[in-house]
């Protein structure tokens, strides 16, 4: 399973991926927009921190002739970009076009079965659900990523589930254990996930009682 980072801040990115945990990063325009600074630089000094990780860079267009021709400069910024486009009808032909020219597609704002289903017809890499904008309107986020990975591995389709959205550690917790291929975590939720004060307490105590040995050097 692939874990990616949910920000555009550089100083975050270049901090996680020192752990080797991360597999990629996904942005959007509202995380571009609270980053600040030149959004093409951004983006390109993402894809280099990451390596070969996939690197989500939504498009902020409406026009489907515009789209295509921003997903193509947006594609050219880096290798490892994957081009996000919202999961509208009016985007159907120009992702299929963009899919037969080699971009890496990844449809975002999916939030239905039968949407997951168009975008793997159209050879999506990866479809964003987004669990926490349906847990929003009192819907199953969760339902909907367990039934978008059982479509999946019904039919053996190629496109990958990536789940967005995620707000809380219940949230990571089930998309992981319904073998969604990937997990987008915002920042402080990684960061809380990972911590636990068992592990920090049970640090304290082994040193303390390694103390009581009064040892110079080990080994
Ligand atoms: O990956 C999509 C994510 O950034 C959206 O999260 O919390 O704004 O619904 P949220």
């Amino acid at each position: 399973m692939k874990l990616f980072l949910d920000t555009a801040d550089l100083q975050a990115i270049k901090q996680w991926s020192k752990t080797g945990i991360l597999d990629g990063v996904t942005t959007n325009p509202t995380l571009m927009s609270k980053a600040g600074g030149d959004p093409s630089e951004g983006v390109q000094e993402i894809a280099r921190m990451m390596g070969a990780g996939d690197v989500s860079v939504e498009v902020t267009t409406t026009d489907p002739a515009d789209v295509y021709q921003q997903a193509k400069r947006i594609a050219a910024l880096a290798d490892n970009i994957v081009v996000k486009i919202p999961c509208h009808t009016s985007y159907y032909a120009v992702i299929k076009q963009l899919v037969s020219e080699g971009v890496q597609i990844n449809v975002t704002l999916v939030f239905s079965v039968m949407q997951g289903l168009a975008m793997n017809k159209l050879g999506a890499k990866y479809i964003s659900p987004f669990i926490g904008r349906l847990d929003d309107i009192n819907q199953d986020g969760i339902g909907l990523v367990q039934q978008l990975c059982m479509m999946r591995d019904q039919y053996a389709f190629k496109t990958q589930v990536l789940a967005a959205s995620i707000r809380n550690r219940e949230h990571l917790n089930q998309v992981i254990l319904c073998a969604a291929d990937v997990a987008t975590v915002p920042v402080t939720l990684l960061e809380e996930s990972l911590q636990h004060d068992l592990t920090d307490k049970g640090m304290e105590r082994f040193l303390d009682d390694w103390a009581k040995l009064g040892v110079q050097q080990f080994p």
